[in-house]
């Protein structure tokens, strides 16, 4: 940290900690005056530390006053930390980040790219600005059944084929901690005269570490996401949005449509656990990290001689679709053990309370905060070697369902008429060729299959209904089972 630096400090953790023990006259909402009002139960399991914590907006001291305020300050800290221009605290999650940045650089009509698998909020933010995507497909890994990021090639291809785009929407690190070649697309959007937005949701550790990936903005993003909650030390549900410096993407624009999408009444606590979040990674994320990172490696070594077990991670670095890769996520292949992952995670939640992130048929993937426990990780990685012991059997799981080779249909109406329009629920079988007003991705690979707009066709409809036999989740089908959809009136 250079000398003089202010991100030891947290200004708004502070004011808001100040406020809440000063003891002031609370005629103000929250009605539960900081504790006096809330019940027993709830005083009793959140303490009432965090209930006077728990201010309105627009307090003297902390959001109003002389510029800058403690919270302006705080937003500051986060996008010097960041490498940003300009950074706002989000409440609702990167979700949010992705529908404002949607509003400001998708409006009506506006074509932009993006990645296949981005998040459901990226397509709910053109739903509700109306931009018109042409997408990219990101690289697969069949055998594991794992999207992974786009390419710059194929970002070129189809930024060629869109010329009219002024934005690319991407996604990196990819759940499984695959990190795309950012500077490549960058480039490639750039020389098209686009923006380059990346979703890097899962990756708010980056470049906090010299052993981690570098952060989107510093390989020449003009917009990044970082979904704080997801990796570092914030409440459920913060997260911020960063602009860099270079003008491509207007801040003024940016700060409009944040506006229009932010509560009047943000939670204090969540944004204070922003800036104490942003504190922890400036100031001691380095040294956390480093500590983490030798205790996963040593995790790492003893699952790698579980038979039947694979650990996914640094040679996928080079294939396509992946630059770099994060430390902090451990991918377990269990093929080999002639089980799912589904079936691998339940055993470990029946046997020893393990609730992994994520299971899919091939996979099952743990998230290592920035400050995990060493000792948690060698447990886990015992009960991993006991269970796999357990539950191996002789032969292999059947193979991954291919997703249809395109997954990307023809989009002929854009997902804001489509979702808002006009529409009925029919069955499955009798919905070829018409439009869908669904979103629809099966897990894995959450890639959405069928997006509002798309025509849908009879290789979509029975490549989902493959996925509903094998019992993976389809997410967002208003009908689980996929008997029905919902599609535009004729
Ligand atoms: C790539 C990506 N972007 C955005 C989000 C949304 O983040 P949040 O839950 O913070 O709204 C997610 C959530 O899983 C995600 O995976």
């Amino acid at each position: 940290m250079p000398f003089g630096s202010e991100q030891p400090g947290a200004p708004y953790l502070d004011a808001v900690v100040a406020y809440g023990f000063r003891g002031p006259g609370r005629f103000h909402v929250p009605g539960h005056k900081g504790g006096p009002g809330a019940d027993p139960g709830l005083r009793f399991a959140l303490g009432d530390r965090a209930l006077a914590m728990d201010i309105p907006q627009d307090i003297q001291g902390v959001d109003l006053g002389p510029s800058p305020t403690p919270y302006q300050r705080a937003e500051r800290l986060a996008a010097e930390a960041y490498g940003a221009q300009r950074t706002w605290f989000l409440t609702n999650g990167a979700t949010q980040g992705n529908h404002a940045l949607c509003l400001a650089l998708a409006p009506l009509g506006t074509k932009v790219v993006a990645q296949r698998n981005s998040h459901a909020s990226l397509v709910d933010g053109l739903v509700l600005s109306g931009g018109i995507p042409s997408f990219v497909a990101p690289a697969y890994d069949g055998t594991l059944g794992m999207a992974h990021g786009i390419t710059p090639e194929d970002l070129r291809a189809t930024l060629e084929a869109t010329p009219e785009a002024k934005v690319v929407f991407m996604v990196s690190p990819t759940y499984y901690g695959m990190v795309a070649d950012v500077a490549g697309c960058a480039e490639v959007a750039h020389e098209h005269g686009a923006a380059l937005v990346v979703d890097q949701s899962w990756g708010p550790h980056f470049g906090f570490h010299p052993d981690l990936p570098p952060g989107a903005l510093s390989l020449g993003a003009d917009a990044a996401l970082t979904s704080v909650h997801k990796m570092a030390g914030s409440l459920t549900q913060s997260a911020m949005l960063h602009v860099a410096p270079g003008g491509r993407v207007d801040i003024a624009t940016v700060d409009r449509m944040m506006r229009l999408l932010r509560t009047t009444s943000p939670s204090s606590l969540l944004m204070a656990s922003l800036d104490a979040s942003r504190r922890q990674l400036a100031v001691h994320g380095e040294a956390l990290i480093h500590e983490t990172l030798a205790a996963v490696a040593r995790t790492r070594e003893k699952l790698s001689t579980v038979p039947g077990l694979r650990v996914v991670g640094p040679e996928q670095v080079g294939r396509p679709g992946v630059a770099d890769w994060d430390p902090l996520r451990i991918v377990l292949d269990v093929t080999g053990l002639g089980r799912t992952g589904y079936e691998v995670s339940e055993a470990l939640r029946n046997a020893y309370d393990v609730q992994p992130e994520l299971a899919t048929q091939a996979t099952l993937v743990l998230i290592v905060g920035i400050a995990e426990d060493p000792k948690a990780l060698e447990r886990v990685a015992g009960d991993i070697d006991e269970t796999a012991k357990r539950i191996i059997q002789p032969g292999t799981t059947r193979p991954v369902i291919a997703p249809p080779a395109a997954l990307s249909q023809q989009m002929t109406t854009s997902p804001r008429d489509a979702f808002l329009g006009a529409s009925e629920v029919i069955p499955v079988a009798e919905a070829i060729g018409r439009v869908s007003c669904e979103s629809i991705a099966g897990y894995p690979p959450g890639i959405p299959a069928l997006l509002p707009g798309e025509e849908i066709t009879a290789e979509t409809v029975a490549y989902l209904q493959e996925l509903v036999e094998t019992g993976a989740r389809l997410h967002g089908a208003s009908h689980p089972g996929f008997e029905r959809v919902t599609v535009l009136l004729r």
